[in-house]
């Protein structure tokens, strides 16, 4: 079956980062998300026919199983701290290059394993290209909240003149529980002009395990566009 524009925009994006960021011997960060999976497709088929050598870190339970069914040498932080690249996808991205990320739930690995990369390289659709974080994306930004502290954390953010939510899962009653066994706020401040102050506000309430802003962590991202063509930045 034929790609639709978005998944053909996606894959545009996947198969470049692999293209101009993977070599042979890396240690090699793997993002979570539907874009990603092109990246690992790419990534995979690269293994194969130029016989790479990379141990792939993942950032969450799904990409781990796309590593381990991709037949991708599988690593872990403990053994592999430091990691070479680290492809990853966004739920948005402003003009420098800060992320909104954690529609998938998967942000606290992926922030982690972004910190241990040299280079974090994203790989998105138009879609998710904007001048201001809040400009596209309208859920909020993702929090993973320690359950016990669900109900203060959201009275904190509504009185920072945050809309906080708790995310509730689509096939199960009750709320998305994450890889790590928290919970999922996604909490909307409108457009973020400052989203490096905010950041820290929200680490700063107790409960907050982490947030889902990006700061000063991707040094490049790649925008499959709909007429196939191919947008980077910077
Ligand atoms: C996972 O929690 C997220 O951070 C994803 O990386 C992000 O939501 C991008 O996902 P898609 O590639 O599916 O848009």
């Amino acid at each position: 079956m034929a790609l639709s524009e978005i998944e053909q925009a996606k894959r545009k994006a996947g198969y470049a980062a692999v293209d101009e960021y993977i070599q042979d011997g890396m240690v090699v960060g793997i993002g979570s998300g539907s874009t990603v999976v092109y990246a690992v497709e790419r990534l995979v088929e690269r293994v194969k026919t130029e016989n790479l050598k990379v141990v792939c870190i993942p950032t969450s339970f799904q990409s781990t199983q796309l590593i381990v069914e991709g037949g991708l040498t599988l690593g872990d932080l403990s053994r592999y701290p430091d990691i070479d690249v680290d492809i990853d996808g966004a739920d948005e991205v402003d003009d420098n290059l800060t992320l909104i990320k954690g529609g998938g739930g998967c942000h606290v690995q992926e922030k982690i394993v972004a910190s241990c990369a040299k280079k974090l390289v994203i790989v998105a659709d138009y879609r998710k290209d904007s001048h201001l974080l809040g400009e596209k994306w309208k859920k909020g930004i993702p929090l993973e909240v320690i359950p016990f502290a669900y109900v203060p954390v959201m009275k904190k953010l509504e009185g920072m003149g945050g809309k906080p939510t708790l995310r509730m899962a689509k096939n199960k009653a009750g709320p998305v529980v994450s890889d790590n066994g928290n919970f999922i706020v996604d909490v909307d401040f409108g457009l973020l002009e400052k989203p490096s102050e905010l950041n820290q506000q929200i680490k700063m309430i107790p409960g907050v395990v982490e947030t889902g802003l990006f700061i000063n962590m991707a040094v490049k991202a790649y925008f499959g566009q709909a007429d196939g063509t191919l947008v980077s930045r910077p």
